[in-house]
């Protein structure tokens, strides 16, 4: 069992009953203060002045999911810099928090913590802590999206989706090693799921020419929808900015991208995604010692920035399709490539 709490319970408990390995997720009431005796009524939770936050009970099986996925899941369907707020939900009972029953699931989640910490480089407002205290809420606020499809959520009705897709190309690519294969299979996936017009990759690859100066450019790799560009250069378009800055780019209006290049003229937004070698290239050491990994994952040139080995470029034939959701997402899809 691990306990989380993430703004409105409802949508905590609607996404982590999702979870691939997940017995059952509860909703219920944890941290209340000590001198609050008992079992409180929402009501009560309410006026916040219980010290209750709205929590879910997660009951895993740990040989179908760690602690370790699910926290980082966790992660993704909070804000973890928002103090006693997540969405449009505000008070202490909406702050966020991670509590444990077993001291030996600390580790790991300072572990999990830790890196989403260092990535944003803010510290975290994010409570972790052992257990005091669980009471499970009323009957109706279990299953509340379930028995309520069009009642209130404070996470967005795509970060559900993007949960199912997510497990699935997980569990598609399975341990195929061919990146062809993983790839195509991603970008048939996301299509069919997500209906966007045109989903693809890029694949850093040999220039035809050295125009560049870099000797590499981005060739048309696996992809779904109409016809596109064969070759993209470096810093160029949307797809050859991000391959250049190493990160997502979202383009609310394509019009509005300097740059931009139209494969298509149905297309209006867009998104994409660098996606980075898993394994850290081996670069020879300055110091003659033999062979040393790099472990961002650059190449040997010194430089620090992680190097993309491809992008996945999303269009869509409406304005402002994507926005943090979507990247946040489509990254964890481009780490399983
Ligand atoms: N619009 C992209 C080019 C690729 S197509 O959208 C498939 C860009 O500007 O890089």
């Amino acid at each position: 069992m691990i306990y989380f709490a993430g703004g409105c319970f409802w949508g905590t408990e609607h996404f982590f009953s999702g979870v691939d390995g997940v017995v059952s997720a509860v909703s219920g009431y944890a941290q209340g203060s000590p001198e609050f005796d008992g079992r409180p009524s929402y009501e009560q939770v309410y006026t916040d002045t219980t010290g209750f936050a709205e929590t879910v009970r997660v009951c895993y099986r740990p040989e179908r999911i760690s602690l370790e996925t699910l926290a980082d899941l966790y992660f993704s369907i909070i804000d973890p810099l928002s103090l006693n707020r997540q969405g449009h939900d505000e008070g202490t009972r909406y702050r966020t928090g991670i509590y444990y029953s077993d001291p030996a699931d600390l580790p790991v989640l300072q572990g999990v913590y830790s890196v989403v910490e260092a990535r944003i480089g803010q510290p975290l407002v994010v409570e972790l802590e052992p257990l005091r205290n669980f009471f499970e809420a009323e009957e109706r606020h279990q299953l509340y999206l379930d028995k309520n499809p069009d009642g209130y959520c404070h996470l967005p009705a795509r970060v559900f989706k993007y949960l199912r897709l997510y497990q699935d190309v997980a569990a598609l690519l399975g341990d195929e090693p061919d990146p062809v294969a993983r790839m195509a299979e991603t970008a048939a996936l996301i299509y069919e799921r997500m209906r966007f017009f045109w989903v693809g990759f890029y694949v850093v690859r040999d220039a035809l020419s050295n125009g560049s100066g870099l000797g590499r450019e981005l060739v048309l790799g696996p992809f779904q929808g109409p016809p596109a560009c064969l070759r993209i250069a470096y810093g160029r378009g949307v797809c050859g900015n991000a391959w250049k800055e190493a990160r997502t780019v979202v383009v609310p209006d394509v019009e509005a991208f300097p740059g931009h290049i139209a494969c298509s003229s149905l297309s209006r937004s867009e998104i994409v995604v660098p996606v980075f070698a898993s394994t850290a290239p081996t670069c020879p050491s300055a110091a003659g010692k033999g062979p040393v990994s790099d472990p961002r994952g650059a190449d040997c040139t010194g430089i620090a920035r992680p190097k993309p080995i491809a992008v996945l470029d999303i269009d869509s034939t409406s304005l402002a399709t994507f926005d943090s959701t979507d990247a946040l997402w489509l990254e964890k899809i481009c780490r399983l490539i």
